[in-house]
């Protein structure tokens, strides 16, 4: 018995030890591959020889790492679009042909040199804002006729903001703004906030995803468009275009930690990789589904978000930097991510919605437990199991203790 006792202790305090060991590798962040991050805004662009059209801009980011480079470049020439080209070579350089660039009908206008060290590259690119008059208050526009669409707002035919003037260089973020022509615009905007990372953390701010050297992000940020009807709710499209392996799939994971994303069980990636899933993801898009219908949210501003099955596009999205660097015949699939479910309120009640995705190369970031609901477990697991052991030897030493005689015998 005693041996049991002080075995069960044993293993409870080991069990605790192993939980704070293992939790303090995640504060101390156990992956810290980390990478020299540079900006620079429109490379190699002489104005004076090429004048810009107007909200135009071409932001690329340079991750160093120790033997290999991460470029990313955002562009607003058509729709916006982010661009990830992996290569591994520590000198690999961006080089653009700017007349040609802006005529947008020239692949190889904007390449990496030397081509021969790029790996992989994926571009991201925000095709249309669809919103739809949701009567019945469904939130499925996949099961609504074609006349519960309002015309989409093209995104290629907005009117962007200079990234000159959002442009952080120390923070490594930007802010791309841009407008529809129509009255909806008048006094409101769809933003792309970027940020690149050049370590492993998390951002402030709900839905705080998990980022790391390998990753950047775009917030999506639909604020003061007046809606038009009073029941609209609002879809985003997406369109992947890819190097070698199409982004094809949507995996859907489950988590049973919802700290950093509170209610949210959830994330979603949308992975490049190729079908037999034994070989590793190359790159991805992940999301939780989520998005927040107030800047500064609280519990109850969370709305849930869903996409769509992700479905080959016949054409090249019409973004210019997709058109320079891709070109051709490119495989392309698209989905659109739909904001809001059932029963929440309508866009008309905050005018106001905000989506996060990380967009990143290799295996997405996955979310560890906080070493707070660690000690928890360990604390709730372990106790009970202390105490029905202890219970349970209690028990055994009285019933086995000699019986005092209570009754004396009758002769
Ligand atoms: C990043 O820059 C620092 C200081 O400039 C340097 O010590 C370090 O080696 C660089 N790291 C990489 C991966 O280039
Ligand atoms: C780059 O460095 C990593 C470790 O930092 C190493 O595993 C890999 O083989 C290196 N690649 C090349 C091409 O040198
Ligand atoms: C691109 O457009 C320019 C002007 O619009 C035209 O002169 C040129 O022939 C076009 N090039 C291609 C390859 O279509
Ligand atoms: C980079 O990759 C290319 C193509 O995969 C290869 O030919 C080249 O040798 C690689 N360079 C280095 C430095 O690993
Ligand atoms: C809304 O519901 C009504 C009654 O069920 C139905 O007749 C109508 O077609 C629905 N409208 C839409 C756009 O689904
Ligand atoms: C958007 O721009 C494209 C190309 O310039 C044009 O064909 C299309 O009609 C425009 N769409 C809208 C809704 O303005
Ligand atoms: C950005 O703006 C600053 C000052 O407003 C100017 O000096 C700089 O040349 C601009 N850079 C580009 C790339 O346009
Ligand atoms: C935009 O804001 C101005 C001033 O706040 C207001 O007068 C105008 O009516 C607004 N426009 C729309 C379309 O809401
Ligand atoms: C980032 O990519 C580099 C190069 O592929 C790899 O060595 C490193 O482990 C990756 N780091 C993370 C955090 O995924
Ligand atoms: C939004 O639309 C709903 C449904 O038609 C309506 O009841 C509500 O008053 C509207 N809210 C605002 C702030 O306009
Ligand atoms: C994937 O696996 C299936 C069956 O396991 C096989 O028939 C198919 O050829 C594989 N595809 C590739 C691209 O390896
Ligand atoms: C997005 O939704 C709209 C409206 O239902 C549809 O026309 C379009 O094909 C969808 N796009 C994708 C990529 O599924």
């Amino acid at each position: 018995m005693a041996a049991d006792i002080m075995y069960t202790i044993h293993f409870y305090v080991l069990f605790v030890l192993s939980t704070l060991r293992c939790s303090s590798s995640f504060i101390g962040n156990g992956e810290n591959y980390r990478r020299n991050l540079s900006l620079e805004l429109n490379p190699g662009l002489n104005s004076l020889l090429t004048p810009l059209p107007p909200g135009v801009g071409l932001l690329h980011v340079r991750a160093l790492g120790k033997n290999n480079t991460l470029h990313y470049l955002l562009c607003s020439q058509g729709a916006p679009a982010l661009l990830l080209v992996h290569t591994n070579s520590t000198s690999s350089k961006v080089k653009v042909d700017w007349p040609a660039f802006l005529v947008q009908n020239t692949t190889g206008s904007l390449k990496l040199t030397p081509e021969s060290s790029v790996l992989y590259s994926n571009a991201l690119v925000f095709t249309r804002l669809w919103e739809y008059d949701d009567v019945n208050d469904t939130a499925v526009p996949e099961h609504l006729p074609p006349s519960s669409f309002f015309q989409p707002y093209e995104l290629q035919n907005f009117t962007w903001d200079d990234l000159n003037k959002t442009l952080d260089p120390m923070a490594h973020t930007a802010l791309l703004c841009g407008r529809g022509a129509s009255e909806s615009f008048s006094n409101g905007s769809l933003c792309l906030k970027f940020s690149a990372f050049d370590v492993e953390g998390r951002d402030q701010g709900w839905p705080s995803l998990l980022h790391n050297a390998n990753s950047s992000q775009l917030r999506v940020v639909l604020d003061g468009v007046v809606p038009r009807s009073n029941r609209s709710r609002f879809s985003l499209e997406l369109q992947v275009v890819g190097g070698t392996q199409a982004m094809s799939r949507v995996d859907v994971l489950q988590s049973i930690d919802d700290e950093y994303t509170p209610s949210i069980f959830k994330v979603s990636q949308w992975v490049s990789s190729p079908v037999n899933s034994t070989s590793p993801v190359l790159g991805y898009a992940q999301w939780k589904p989520v998005a927040y219908r107030r800047p500064s949210p609280l519990f109850e501003d969370a709305t849930p978000c869903r996409h769509s099955t992700p479905v080959p596009v016949a054409q090249l999205p019409p973004s210019g930097l997709v058109r320079a660097y891709f070109g051709g015949e490119r495989q392309t699939t698209g989905l659109n991510m739909t904001f809001s479910i059932t029963g929440d309120p309508f866009y008309n009640t905050t005018n106001y919605l905000s989506w996060t995705v990380l967009v990143g190369l290799g295996s997405p970031p996955v979310d560890s437990f906080s070493p707070l609901v660690l000690v928890i477990m360990a604390v709730g697991l372990g106790t009970p199991m202390l105490i029905i052991l202890l219970g349970g030897v209690c028990v055994c030493v009285r019933k086995n203790r000699p019986q005092p005689q209570v009754y004396e015998p009758i002769n």
